[in-house]
């Protein structure tokens, strides 16, 4: 097992990381829980798969369960979800002390994250992350969300969890499509952050596809070490955290481009990386051969690198409307090297549009 300290500003948060954590989960949780419940808010699938053992462990360190089952990925970061999670915390006297426990992906940690940080003003909250997304990005961190009618993401809070358990055993069971979307956050940590996890990925891109424990290990915890790295410097994301980003502005307008339907967030995170590799090279950041590499890899991880049906002049208006473009002006986060990057703010929309236009049709 190993073990991060996030170590942000007023927070305490410690990830840990192996193989089988999942049955020792009570005694974690044990010295968290004091007096008060341990709400475990999980999703069918993985309910089926995973709460026995979560359960049993809880029951033998006596910690007391209540478990609260909510429709599986998005839907359960609705509002609707969150007025239920809270009401049978209510009917169940939860109260202050308790301890909101998510178990399962990005999206139920999403939502248990805000049920934590508003039930009575807040309560503790413990991530048991059961996707590769959730191990290396989601959990840690402490940005909670519920999506709005109008947009996702739009309702939120900073709320650090106390402890993050990421079993890397449990990543067996995950679809491989699911797996992919995880590695495109990884492929991501080492574009623009570390040049050594890229080597890693490079080296071993069969092994890492094919779950191999000791490298999934070293992979998870290289990118949770990462994240826990910018968040700290970062713990509002006001600055280094833009960092992350990379991919992410011209990934999150493919996004909306296809209604959320045409691609998955790490499929549209990796064209993202081409795109915007491709404007790293016409601003001279990079040369084609480190963007070249970006691309590779991606493809090796059973990642898409172009996108269909959706036209450059669209992505460049939606990236317009998204969060990270400040009073009309595109920013990027962007390779300056393999491993290292900065964020730029781009005017030449000529550029843009010509880069994304390459990364385009079949
Ligand atoms: N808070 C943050 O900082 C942050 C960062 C990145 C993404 N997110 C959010 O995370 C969400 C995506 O998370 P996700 O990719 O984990 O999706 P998800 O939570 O929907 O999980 C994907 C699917 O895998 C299933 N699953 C989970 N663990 C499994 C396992 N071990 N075996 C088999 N099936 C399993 C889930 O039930 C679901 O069907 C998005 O809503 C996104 O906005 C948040
Ligand atoms: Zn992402």
């Amino acid at each position: 097992m190993r073990q991060i300290s996030v170590g942000s500003r007023g927070c305490g948060c410690r990830v840990l990381i192996g193989a089988g954590l999942l049955s020792r989960v009570g005694e974690s949780l044990r010295p968290l829980v004091g007096g008060g419940k341990a709400v475990v808010v999980t999703v069918p699938p993985v309910r089926e798969l995973y709460l026995q053992i979560v359960l049993d462990s809880m029951e033998d360190a006596g910690v007391e369960p209540l478990v609260l089952t909510v429709p599986d990925g998005e839907d359960a970061k609705t509002p609707r979800t969150y007025l239920d999670v809270v009401g049978s915390m209510l009917d169940a006297g939860a109260g202050r002390d308790a301890l909101v426990v998510s178990l399962g992906g990005g999206c139920v940690g999403d939502l248990a994250g805000f049920v934590a940080s508003t039930y009575m003003r807040g309560v503790r909250l413990v991530h048991i992350p059961t996707t590769l997304l959730a191990q290396v990005d989601s959990s840690i961190g402490g940005k909670s969300a519920l999506n709005h009618p109008r947009a996702k993401n739009l309702i939120g809070s900073f709320h650090q969890p106390e402890l993050v358990i990421a079993d890397t055993m449990v990543l067996r069971t995950l679809p491989t499509k699911e797996v992919r979307c995880g590695l495109a956050e990884v492929l991501k940590y080492g574009a623009i952050l570390d040049s050594e996890l890229f080597g890693i990925l490079e080296g071993k891109a069969e092994e890492v596809l094919g779950l191999n424990e000791v490298v999934l290990e070293d992979v998870v915890c290289r990118s949770a070490e990462i994240k826990a790295r910018v968040v700290a410097a970062d713990e509002m994301d006001r600055g280094e955290r833009m960092l992350l980003n990379f991919g992410h502005t011209v990934g999150h307008a493919i996004e909306a481009a296809t209604g959320y339907t045409g691609y998955s967030h790490g499929e549209a995170v990796a064209i993202g990386m081409a795109a915007e590799s491709r404007i790293a090279t016409r601003l001279g950041m990079i040369g084609d051969g480190e963007a070249e590499r970006i691309v590779k890899l991606a493809t090796r991880l059973g990642l898409p690198t172009r996108a269909r049906g959706v036209a450059a002049d669209e992505l460049i208006w939606l990236m317009h409307g998204d969060k990270k473009a400040q009073g009309g002006r595109l920013r990027f986060a962007l390779p300056d090297a393999i491993g290292s990057g900065s964020v730029v703010e781009v005017t030449d929309t000529g550029l843009i549009a010509e880069a994304i236009s390459g990364v385009l049709g079949d």
